[in-house]
């Protein structure tokens, strides 16, 4: 014959919360930042495509899109940084030294197969029209004397959302301006973005100005990088 133990209704509680305690443990993943190699492009294409949707470049296509993080992930003029756990791709930031300098780069390597890739879809005027504003805007900022380098993207999947993973990322991607000398970064965002504006500013940018792209207003952030050595993010 077993005896029950006896517990007092206080030692049963103690006992849940190791219990409970012990299985959160258990449960907790970590996640990985790596850099942004070729092996991602699919993953952070489709990222790119679920996480802005309406954008234009979302609207040329998985193909499109994968060959786009390809070229970032090879070009000396881009870099980027994917957050992992368990394997699993959960987001992704990229960024460019000179904006400029890297279309000019990924039009010399790779226009002939951005353009068989276009081939055979039919663009609207409209859609003509986004394609050179999307081109020529680093021109229309220039004026605006604004630091060259910049954060091109930034997407989490929906499911890792509000977990700081987003914030991780931009952190890692200042770091890394700062070890390449780079002072200070920009990043355009569409106004009307609030998690996202609220990220940057959380983040050290300060909103520098706004610009009308592809008719929607977008706010122009600034960020120092050493912001980050000095640890004020
Ligand atoms: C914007 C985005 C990248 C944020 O990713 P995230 O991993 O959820 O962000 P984090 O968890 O790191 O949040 C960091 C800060 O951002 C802000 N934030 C994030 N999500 C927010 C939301 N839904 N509402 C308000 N603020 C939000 C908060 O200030 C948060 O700080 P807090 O924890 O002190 O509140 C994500 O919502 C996303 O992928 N959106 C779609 C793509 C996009 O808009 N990209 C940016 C333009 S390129």
């Amino acid at each position: 014959m077993f005896l029950q133990p006896r517990f007092s209704e206080d030692e049963q509680k103690v006992c849940k919360i190791v219990l409970d305690t012990y299985k959160q443990l258990l449960e907790i993943k970590t996640m990985v930042i790596s850099d942004l190699n070729t092996n991602y492009s699919e993953a952070v294409a489709k990222l790119h495509i679920q996480g802005i949707s309406t954008g234009f470049i979302s609207s040329l296509g998985i193909n499109f899109v994968t060959s786009l993080y390809e070229a970032i992930a090879q070009n000396k003029h881009s870099f980027g940084f994917v957050a992992q756990e368990d394997g699993k791709v959960l987001g992704f930031v990229a960024f460019t030294t000179n904006l400029s300098k890297l279309y000019k780069s990924v039009i010399l390597k790779k226009g002939c197969r951005f353009v068989l890739l276009l081939a055979g879809k039919m663009f609207s005027l409209r859609q003509i029209k986004k394609m050179f504003e999307t081109l020529f805007y680093p021109s229309r900022v220039k004026k605006m004397d604004l630091p060259c380098a910049e954060l091109l993207s930034l997407v989490v999947a929906e499911e890792a959302r509000g977990r700081g993973v987003a914030a991780e990322l931009v952190k890692k991607g200042l770091e890394a301006c700062r070890t390449r000398g780079i002072p200070k970064v920009k990043v355009l965002v569409g106004a009307s973005n609030e998690p996202a504006n609220k990220l940057y500013r959380n983040c050290g940018f300060e909103l520098v100005g706004q610009i009308d792209n592809h008719g929607v207003i977008s706010n122009i952030y600034s960020a120092q990088t050493d912001s980050i050595q000095s640890g004020r993010i």
